[in-house]
């Protein structure tokens, strides 16, 4: 047998095609508008390229005006969430190619949230829903010095998809009954509350229960799935919404 060892030849980069999209972009500044305005910019783009590098290329090299909020680049921080021809997106995680080029792309600020120029919205009224369920630890008892709070793999598993959320407000922003019903709590405090409500470490389920049983709460939801179709980290919305009904109906989580 052949001690001779196979050598691979080192793969050689294909060329990257270049194209130019049209990007549409509803603009909106409050010191000039009195209602937004579209605007399109064409951009050299790469096949790599997503959203959120048009919109940068824009800025620097056409409009440094153009305002629109982003801080990771890489869908962790939640903060690029904008429609992108009419559907809910994070701007880093839409690549370019993936959407119909041979049209223009139009991208506006996300719905339901007050504008408050170009792509930013005030984000103020979707943390208040956030902060009002109270979406942090509540354990009444504390455990002895040097032990933990124990938790088996099944319990654990029970939240498990709405720790996922990243507060891009994609899901309460596509959502019909928050478009008209600014005070419903919307999808993502929904999914905030699930993630503690179903943590076995949790004594205080039936707080958040009752909040959300509010006229504004879980039975505002008419179960349309936009939430669940716009969510980037793949929550099933729609169905944490759901649970928390039931858990509601029981009387407990
Ligand atoms: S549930 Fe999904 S869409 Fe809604 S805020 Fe969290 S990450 Fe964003
Ligand atoms: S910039 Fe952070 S999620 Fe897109």
């Amino acid at each position: 047998m052949s001690n001779a060892v196979m050598e691979s030849k080192p793969s050689i980069p294909e060329e990257i095609p270049t194209f130019t999209a049209t990007l549409i972009i509803r603009r909106f500044d409050p010191e000039v508008d009195d209602e937004p305005r579209w605007q399109d910019f064409d951009v050299q783009m790469h096949g790599t390229d997503r959203v959120l590098d048009a919109l940068h290329k824009i800025k620097w090299e056409q409009d440094g005006s153009l305002t629109f909020r982003r801080s990771c680049a890489h869908g962790v921080c939640g903060s690029d969430a904008m429609r992108i021809n009419g559907r809910n997106r994070l701007a880093c995680k839409t690549l370019i190619k993936d959407l119909d080029i041979s049209k223009p792309i139009y991208i506006e600020a996300i719905k339901g949230l007050p504008l408050e120029k170009d792509l930013v919205v005030d984000m103020e009224p979707f943390f208040d829903s956030f902060k009002s369920v109270n979406p942090f630890l509540m354990a009444g008892s504390v455990p002895k010095a040097g032990k933990e709070r124990k938790q088996s793999p099944v319990e654990r598993a029970r939240f498990d998809d709405t720790t996922k959320c990243i507060l891009c407000a994609a899901c309460t922003s596509s959502c019909p009954v928050f478009w008209t019903d600014g005070q419903y709590f919307g999808p993502a405090a929904i999914v905030n509350a699930h993630r503690f409500i179903f943590d076995s470490r949790d004594d205080n389920a039936q707080v958040r229960l009752d909040i959300l049983n509010d006229k504004e709460g879980v039975w505002r939801c008419r179960t349309t799935f936009n939430c669940t179709d716009a969510c980037p980290r793949g929550i099933q919305v729609t169905q944490a919404i759901a649970e928390v009904k039931q858990a509601i109906l029981r009387g407990k989580a």
